[in-house]
């Protein structure tokens, strides 16, 4: 009993350690958010009309899908066909990623006004990284602000 407690206690620091009260409370919003919008119904990204195999690298024997959703601000940034510098306030964009045929997880970034946050939850809906999580943050920065799946307007062509 008092092992356990010790694992417990062990395991809620470091769970803490990189995600706080405030970054989980933020990705509870997010998650009940995205599935009110009923994300599975926003646009497909261009590029990712349908399941696709991930780019991002597989371990071996894995075999990764992914579910690109862009919503409508996002969209209308990308039908205005201007070129851009950043995505506007208000973009939104939910990965749903299937391992060897099975649903793992969910991810989504959504820009802020101050900027964007970076999410991934687990099948159950379970938090696994919020806020500006350093794995999630250092891939994605050198995207075009912050994007991986596609690219701005005026280099859509040049995919
Ligand atoms: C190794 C680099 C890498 C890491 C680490 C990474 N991503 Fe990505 N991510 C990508 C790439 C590349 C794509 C585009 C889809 C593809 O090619 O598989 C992408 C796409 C996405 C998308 C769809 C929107 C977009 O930006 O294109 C979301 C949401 C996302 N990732 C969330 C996350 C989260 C959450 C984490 C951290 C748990 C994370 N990613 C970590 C490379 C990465």
């Amino acid at each position: 009993m008092k092992s356990l407690l010790i694992v417990l206690l062990v395991f809620s620091f470091l769970s803490l350690s990189f995600m706080t009260l405030k970054d989980l409370k933020d990705a509870d919003e997010l998650y009940e958010r995205i599935n009110a919008l009923s994300y599975k119904e926003f646009a497909r990204a261009p590029g990712w009309g349908e399941r696709s195999r991930a780019t991002i690298p597989h371990q071996e024997g894995q075999e990764i899908y992914v579910d690109i959703y862009i919503n409508d601000v996002i969209l209308e940034a990308l039908e205005a066909n201007e070129p851009l510098e950043e995505w506007p306030v208000g973009s939104l964009l939910v990965k749903d990623t299937y391992v060897n045929g099975e649903y793992t997880s969910v991810g989504a970034n959504e820009k802020r006004k101050d900027g964007w946050v970076i999410m991934q939850w687990n099948a159950d809906g379970v938090a696994e990284f919020a806020g500006k999580p350093k794995v999630c943050w250092n891939c994605h920065k050198i995207g075009d602000d912050m994007v991986r799946a596609f690219r701005f307007p005026q280099y859509q062509d040049s995919k």
